[in-house]
């Protein structure tokens, strides 16, 4: 920056930087000047939500997954449907499952109260995604942000391109690729299912009549998830038996001992191509938490809308007039 003697050159060179570094025009300090208070404001919300329910800070990082899986991170999936608007609320893998569109409600209601029709709910959704990891023991990492909202939203992409927890590993190798996300960052994005829970009818199958399952924990889990379809379908399992307020490596480990609840969880430590990984973040807690922040800030340059495309949503429900 020796070159820098001019305001606007400075600026230019600085914005140069950020937003090659960051790969795409998304910078960390977009709203450094028209929202200096942002991040403390997103912060403070999420650590009153996480005190009153400590599952919110998994619930809130898997909505923003479910967001950048569909049209990428363009807030798409906070939009409530109407007579005349489908939104994808009531798609297979959000419908009773997606949690936390109340506490992205409070995040903005904060920010508009202090720097009002300046920040998307896209860039609110990635905030709370990072700050649920952090409050919950995990790693940090710097969010990319400038995304804006989109007017639209695709109930047919949200039942299509958002993985299944039936899925093998080749169709789930394949789901993150059509994103841009490669099979190691998907093994890495995995581990954020050290936290949070699932009900009983994703894993159902998995603990019935699957062979690569430990016998004890399958037994252990069906006592809390009758066969029968239909019957105990919401009850709710830890996706990580023992820890799942702490986000820690434990994910890996459990997928060593076939203690992984979901099928596809046992997919990632199966025989195939994403075994040695788990082996290494079984072992290396930090390689897993280095991976898992970068692959996040990829994960959230999916398709965002930038410049002049799309809008700043008033409310994170319903496109502005
Ligand atoms: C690899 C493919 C993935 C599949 C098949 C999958 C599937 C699921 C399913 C079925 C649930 C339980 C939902 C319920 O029963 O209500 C769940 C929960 C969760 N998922 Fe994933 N997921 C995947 C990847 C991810 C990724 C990439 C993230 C974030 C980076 C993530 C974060 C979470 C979190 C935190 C929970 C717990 C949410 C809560 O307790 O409210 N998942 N996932
Ligand atoms: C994996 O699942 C896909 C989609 O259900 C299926 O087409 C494919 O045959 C399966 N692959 C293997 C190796 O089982
Ligand atoms: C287990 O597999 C059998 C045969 O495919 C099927 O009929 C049954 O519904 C499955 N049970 C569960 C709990 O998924």
């Amino acid at each position: 920056m020796a070159s820098c003697f001019r305001a606007l050159h400075c600026l230019l060179a600085l914005s140069f930087l950020s937003s090659t570094a960051y790969g795409g025009q998304l910078t960390p300090t977009f709203y450094a000047l028209s929202c200096p208070t942002l991040e403390l404001i997103v912060r403070t919300t999420m650590m009153k939500a996480i005190n009153a329910d400590r599952r919110m800070g998994a619930s809130l990082l898997r909505l923003f997954f479910h967001d950048c899986f569909v049209q990428g991170c363009d807030g798409s999936i906070l939009l409530d449907d109407t007579g005349t608007f489908v939104g994808e609320k009531t798609a297979g893998p959000n419908a009773n499952s997606i949690r936390g569109y109340d506490v992205i409600d409070q995040i903005k209601a904060n920010v508009e109260a202090v720097c009002p029709g300046v920040v998307s709910c896209a860039d609110i959704v990635a905030l709370a995604a990072r700050d649920g990891t952090v409050l919950l023991g995990g790693p940090t990492w710097a969010v990319p942000l400038g995304r804006r909202d989109s007017t639209t939203a695709s109930l047919s992409q949200a039942n299509s391109d958002i993985p299944a927890p039936t899925s093998n590993l080749s169709s789930l190798i394949t789901k993150f690729g059509n994103k841009g996300l490669t099979a190691d960052e998907m093994t890495a994005l995995s581990g954020a299912h050290t936290i949070g829970f699932a009900h009983c009818e994703d894993f159902r199958g998995h603990i019935y009549n699957d062979t690569d399952i430990d016998p004890a924990f399958a037994t252990l889990r069906q006592g809390n998830c009758p066969a029968a379809s239909g019957s105990g379908d919401t009850n709710l399992e830890p996706l990580d038996l023992k820890t799942p307020y702490v986000f820690d490596k434990d994910y890996y480990p459990n997928l060593l001992g076939k203690r992984g609840l979901l099928h596809s969880d046992q997919e990632l430590f199966n025989g195939g191509s994403q075994d040695a990984l788990v082996q290494q973040y079984s072992t290396i807690p930090a390689l897993f938490f280095s991976d898992f922040a970068a692959a996040m800030i990829k994960m959230g340059n999916i398709s965002p809308l930038t410049g002049s495309a799309g809008q700043i949503r008033a409310n994170c429900r319903v496109v502005n007039k």
